[in-house]
């Protein structure tokens, strides 16, 4: 195993496989950041500029993801919430916290950290960003999916955390992927009770954790305490090329095509993403000559305002 060994976090780097689910360990717990006075000023500066995102504990695991926060309104301020975590029957994520400039440097110290084991099987990280949870006693995150690779680690408090494999087509179908990935929408991605038989189920407790390939499927259910968990994300040139290649065959639907799952084909999605990648680069110099810039998902970190 070539790559100098992370010393915040512990895995077994010589299996590392960038689209399969595992447990991880960490150092993190009792770092400054992530004890809660600073973090409730953390939720101050963030909130003034909307990157709170909230929802009550009366959010159960089917609720729509994307719909929550209005669903389920949490009254309170993101310091109120955090200041008393423990009767706020509040779900609260601090959102896109590389954009503050004192938490880049969490972000920074985590993925530099493990960057060197990432990069020897999943070049190419991009869009770094970090997300802060701070939960309610008995509070649910409803089943979701997200774009970015996921190193989610338990910094405070228990919780569980269900997590289904990222090509478990039993539980979000490819046209679901699809959908995702051409507009954000989680539409097609409806709960089901009986999923939980096939999840990977991670109990964690603090400096304990797991990673969770882009789109992998979960579902989190917190523990009888408040709990603080922090998520490290990130995009890779797999993860892009998966991304554009899921949007493209979205839009193949749209046209009544049937395309095959993205790496069902390899030659023909090494055809589809060189044809993408020119289209792309076409519509930027379209762009750019109009004098507007689409946001770039190749930058060192993740858009603030895309959350
Ligand atoms: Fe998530």
């Amino acid at each position: 195993m070539q790559g100098s060994l992370p010393q915040l976090v512990d895995a077994d780097w010589g299996t590392f496989d960038p689209w399969r689910v595992r447990a991880v360990t960490h150092r993190l717990a009792g770092h400054g950041l992530l004890e809660m006075a600073p973090l409730i000023e953390l939720g101050r500066r963030l909130e003034a500029v909307g990157r709170v995102r909230t929802h009550s504990s009366d959010a159960y695991a089917g609720t729509a993801f994307n719909h929550a926060p209005m669903l389920y309104p949490n009254g309170k301020s993101a310091a109120e919430t955090l200041a008393d975590v423990a009767q706020a029957k509040a779900w609260t994520s601090l959102l896109n916290v590389q954009a503050d400039e004192l938490y880049r440097t969490l972000v920074d110290e985590v993925l530099d950290d493990i960057r060197p084991q990432i990069d020897r099987v999943d070049p190419g990280m991009v869009y770094r960003a970090g997300w802060i949870f701070v939960t309610s006693p008995r509070t649910i995150t409803p089943f979701h999916m997200d774009k970015e690779h996921n190193f989610i680690l338990q910094i405070e408090g228990t919780k569980r955390l269900y997590v289904w494999e990222p090509d478990d087509i039993e539980v979000l179908t490819e046209e679901a992927r699809d959908l995702f990935h051409f507009d954000h929408s989680r539409d097609l991605v409806v709960w089901r009770e009986e999923m939980r038989a096939r999840a990977h189920v991670f109990d964690l407790e603090p400096g304990m954790g797991a990673y969770m390939p882009s789109t992998s499927p979960h579902l989190v259910e917190n523990g009888d305490g408040p709990s603080i968990t922090a998520s490290f994300t990130y995009y890779t040139d797999a993860t892009r090329r998966n991304a554009r290649l899921h949007a493209l065959h979205q839009r193949m639907r749209a046209w009544g095509m049937a395309p095959s799952p993205v790496n069902a084909r390899p030659l023909l999605d090494a055809l589809a993403y060189a044809g993408c990648r020119c289209a792309d680069a076409v519509q930027r110099a379209v762009d750019g000559t109009r004098g507007h810039r689409r946001p770039s998902d190749g930058v060192q970190y993740a858009h603030p305002s895309i959350a």
